[in-house]
């Protein structure tokens, strides 16, 4: 039993894979998804010709969003849960746009080094173990280009007490455990453990179930 993984080493979407087929709607009426992530995009300034790649992409909507609003970039999406990946695939066919999507986990990426300009990333940190946080930015790291940026919007420090006790149905449902770094405000460090560079908070929106927070960094030069 001695390698087993824990149920904290892998948080599929809403914890429980029965539940993916409701993520669209729950996440769409509770998080500002829409406010959020085209924050994101247009924080992330992307070019025509970047190669984007959407860590942990879930069901596909950030990709899509990005996509549509950027379509002579290259956008890849990747995620850890073959299953969540049809739903993301469905969704770009019906928005009619050519994404491609693959099963990876994000601490050990299939893609050479400085393949991408830019790695965009949502709600995802926050399902990872303090490890798999700093082994996951490592591997951004890695993949980007020299000077490429990495954008992030996760659940963050909360501004107040109110959005401060809301995030806990958040940690009821995903765990304390890794939860807890992100609402500690160390996503921060985390970034510059791998050492990315130029570290930058933009931003934090409050939802009803927590602070979200938009982060930035790049590779050095
Ligand atoms: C809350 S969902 C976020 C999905 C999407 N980014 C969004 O904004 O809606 C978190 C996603 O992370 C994926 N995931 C969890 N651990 C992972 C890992 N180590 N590598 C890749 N994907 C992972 C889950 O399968 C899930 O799709």
């Amino acid at each position: 039993m001695a390698n087993e993984p824990s149920q904290d080493d892998y948080v599929p979407a809403l914890r429980y894979r029965w539940l993916t087929p409701f993520y669209d709607a729950i996440v769409g009426t509770t998080t500002r998804e829409r406010t959020f992530k085209y924050a994101l995009i247009s924080q992330a300034n992307i070019r025509p010709k970047q190669r984007v790649l959407d860590l942990a992409c879930g069901t596909g909507t950030l990709s899509v969003w990005i996509k549509s609003a950027h379509p002579l970039a290259e956008i890849v999406g990747i995620d850890g849960d073959p299953e969540i990946l049809s739903f993301a695939a469905n969704k770009a066919a019906r928005a009619g746009v050519s994404i491609e999507f693959r099963t990876a986990m994000s601490y050990d990426l299939p893609y050479p080094d400085s393949s991408f300009d830019r790695v965009v990333s949502s709600l995802f940190f926050h399902h990872l173990t303090w490890d798999n946080k700093i082994k996951t930015a490592r591997e951004v790291n890695r993949v980007l280009k020299p000077g490429g940026q990495f954008h992030v919007a996760d659940w963050g420090k909360a501004d107040n007490i109110v959005m401060r006790a809301l995030f806990l149905f958040v940690q009821l449902l995903d765990g304390f455990k890794n939860t807890q770094d992100n609402v500690a405000g160390k996503l921060v460090d985390v970034f510059e453990q791998a050492e990315l560079t130029d570290v930058k908070t933009h931003r934090t929106i409050s939802t009803m179930f927590g602070t979200m927070v938009l982060y930035s960094a790049a590779r050095p030069e």
